[in-house]
């Protein structure tokens, strides 16, 4: 019985694809992934942007380039709109030059996946790539499609926004990658007479880092125990009906048996034990992207900037905030 699956050919268009991501709406993502690209120019890639969010396509909004048009090259590709350098890529101008988009709300992978192959961005370091939101088909639609080597989760600091990161890193798990950490974006507000921090976090930072730690480590032993046991399974029903149904109550009752081992091991503090221990189980696991996970940056609230977006106005953002991108991208370089 063959259980190939024919995925997507995924194509690289820069030399490092760096997807931002994040569990809801509204929590800065477009905002994170354009002042990223603008940071990365800044310190003298070249850097493209490929905004695949059906439900916002706010890119070209927040660059102040919503009224660009895109053509064909003699080849058949398509060019993409040039801000300051950055190769702008948007469902936005698809939108409005009327190519038909949705169908039951998701994106049609042929669209995204010629918006990343059918597009003409010349040599590229940096490929910043802004999702939709959640963690539903449209995500996965994108992921299906888009080569990520590092993702980037964006969320606000509160507690109640900690199961939407989680969710996240569990659907760029899918993709076999582990996000570099989470961004949380208006973290506080500046004191406009003192010049203090005000923090808008309403959980304790650490703790937080440690928890969504932990669920990925669970995760990840979870999973990869898991599938280290089923491929030395073998079942004794030559019909496939009959096989797969075997096969389904084999995993059942393994997983019970590993999600207990993964819930030991993931409540050990040191990596390098649970690595070891892991091996006595015949797994040989790297967890060191798990424990490098980190809080990458946080981001200020800036009220000038967002009355100012409100508005219409393209996106211009305080030194402070520059500063903070600048550090981002070269960390994430
Ligand atoms: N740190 C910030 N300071 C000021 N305005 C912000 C900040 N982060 C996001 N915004 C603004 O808040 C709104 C929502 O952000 P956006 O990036 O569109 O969210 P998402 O892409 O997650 O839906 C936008 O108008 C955006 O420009
Ligand atoms: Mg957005």
């Amino acid at each position: 019985m063959s259980l190939q699956f024919k995925l997507p050919r995924k194509t690289r268009v820069a030399k490092k694809h760096i997807m931002v991501l994040s569990g809801k709406g509204g929590v800065g993502k477009s905002f994170v992934a354009v002042n990223l690209a603008l940071a990365l120019r800044e310190l003298g890639y070249r850097v493209g942007i490929l905004d695949v969010d059906v439900h916002g396509p706010n890119v070209p909004i927040l660059l102040g380039a919503t009224d660009g048009a895109i053509y064909a090259d003699e080849r058949g590709m398509m060019i993409p709109i040039d801000v300051n350098g950055i190769k702008v890529m948007s469902v936005r101008y698809l939108l409005e030059q009327g190519v038909p988009l949705i169908r039951r709300g998701v994106l049609k992978s042929k669209l995204i996946s010629d918006m990343v192959n059918k597009t003409n961005r010349g040599e590229l370091d940096y490929l910043v790539i802004d999702s939709p939101p959640g963690t539903g088909d449209e995500l996965l639609s994108t992921i299906e499609n888009v080569l990520v080597d590092l993702g980037v989760v964006v969320s606000t600091p509160q507690r109640i926004a900690m199961a939407d990161v989680e969710r996240a890193v569990g659907a760029l798990r899918r993709l076999d990658v582990i996000p570099a950490g989470v961004v949380l974006n208006m973290s506080y507000i500046r004191c406009p007479f003192c010049g203090n921090k005000i923090s808008l976090a309403t959980i304790d930072k650490e703790r937080m880092l440690e928890e969504l730690k932990r669920a990925m480590l669970y995760n990840e032993i979870e999973r990869k125990l898991l599938d280290h046991r089923m491929k030395k399974v073998k079942v004794s029903a030559k019909d496939p009906k009959e096989a797969k149904k075997e096969l389904d109550k084999i995993r059942r009752e393994m997983r019970k048996d590993v999600e207990k081992i993964a819930r030991e091991l993931s409540m050990l503090s040191d990596v390098k034990e649970i690595e070891r221990r892991l091996k006595e189980y015949g797994l040989e696991l790297d967890l060191s992207r798990v424990e490098e996970f980190d809080i990458l940056a946080e981001i200020p609230l800036d009220v000038e900037t967002m009355k100012a977006i409100d508005a219409g106005k393209p996106m211009k953002v305080n030194k402070e905030i520059k500063e903070i991108f600048l550090s981002l991208a070269r960390r994430l370089a």
